[in-house]
């Protein structure tokens, strides 16, 4: 059966799906009918999940927002208010209280350092610091941390001066594409800190003897909860490796010189710049 003749189609419909449609004005407002709207609506299968969608945002952008709430969406329940600091600076920031700390710092203070991958605990790209321990961003709340201290990627750096971490991964080629690049330093610099307080790992041979040596199997261990698509792993742990025993191995590659690049564009056929 098809909605063709639409003077019947409000007959049709159920109580609950009548009150639907009353709930969404703003659909009249860009040149459509309700009604044909539902008629387009079911014709393609987007059905009154989708309507029901609409009509909540529709209802929850008329909510008032507190005082002050001028950075959470239109749509923000429950706003909550937070001071931390970010990065060694103070911030305060209203927001939805179901925001987690990855969104809060990629949508809220434009910090797009810390990655989301799978948004879900899986894959440690969202990886930051608070205070100075390891957390997945995608899934702590950012109104738990209130009065804490976060240190994203951004943060790690002094200056022009590396992290030795990131200098470490730069020496060691321990990336590729880079997206998980943010989360593995964050990540390996929690974890060194956690081995320098004594914590032990599955992999662990006598849990009972502090020992805070890491080998590469710890630290492939440890490191786990990072996971690479690129597969940049060796340079990963030896990076890590060469910061933890301090013993500074040589970088194993270089810059190409001016003569090199000159040479292998003339071998390749293209004129020299
Ligand atoms: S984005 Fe947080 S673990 Fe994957
Ligand atoms: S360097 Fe590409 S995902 Fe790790």
């Amino acid at each position: 059966m098809t909605h063709s003749d639409d003077a019947d189609f409000p007959a049709r419909l159920s109580a609950d799906e009548a009150a639907l449609l009353q709930a969404m004005p703003q659909l009249q407002g860009v040149g459509q009918a309700r009604r044909s709207f539902m008629i387009h609506s079911a014709a393609g299968s987007v059905g009154l999940f989708a309507a029901d969608l609409l009509a909540q945002e529709a209802a929850l952008a008329q909510m008032p927002l507190p005082h002050g709430a001028a950075v959470a969406p239109t749509n923000a329940q429950n706003v909550v208010k937070v001071a931390f600091q970010v990065n060694g600076t103070a911030q305060t920031l209203e927001l939805d209280s179901r925001v987690v700390l990855l969104d809060a710092l990629r949508e809220h203070l434009a910090l797009t350092g810390s990655k989301k991958g799978c948004d879900q605990g899986q894959c440690g790209a969202c990886t930051v610091l608070v205070d100075g321990q390891r957390v997945l961003s995608c899934l702590t709340l950012a109104a738990t941390l209130e009065g804490r201290e976060v240190t994203t990627i951004e943060g790690l750096a002094q200056g022009e001066q590396l992290h030795p971490v990131q200098a470490a991964f730069i020496k060691h080629d321990g990336f590729q594409c880079g997206y998980c690049t943010p989360g593995q330093i964050c990540s390996a610099i929690g974890m060194l800190d956690e081995a320098q307080r004594g914590h032990v790992s599955h992999v662990t041979g006598d849990v009972r003897k502090t020992t805070t040596r890491l080998t590469d199997e710890e630290i492939k261990e440890r490191m786990s909860g990072n996971i690479c698509r690129c597969g940049a792993y060796p340079g990963m742990v030896a990076a890590v490796q060469d910061v933890h025993s301090g013993r500074q191995a040589a970088q194993t590659w270089g810059y190409a010189t001016q003569t090199q690049i000159a040479s292998d564009r003339k071998e390749d056929g293209h004129a020299t710049i």
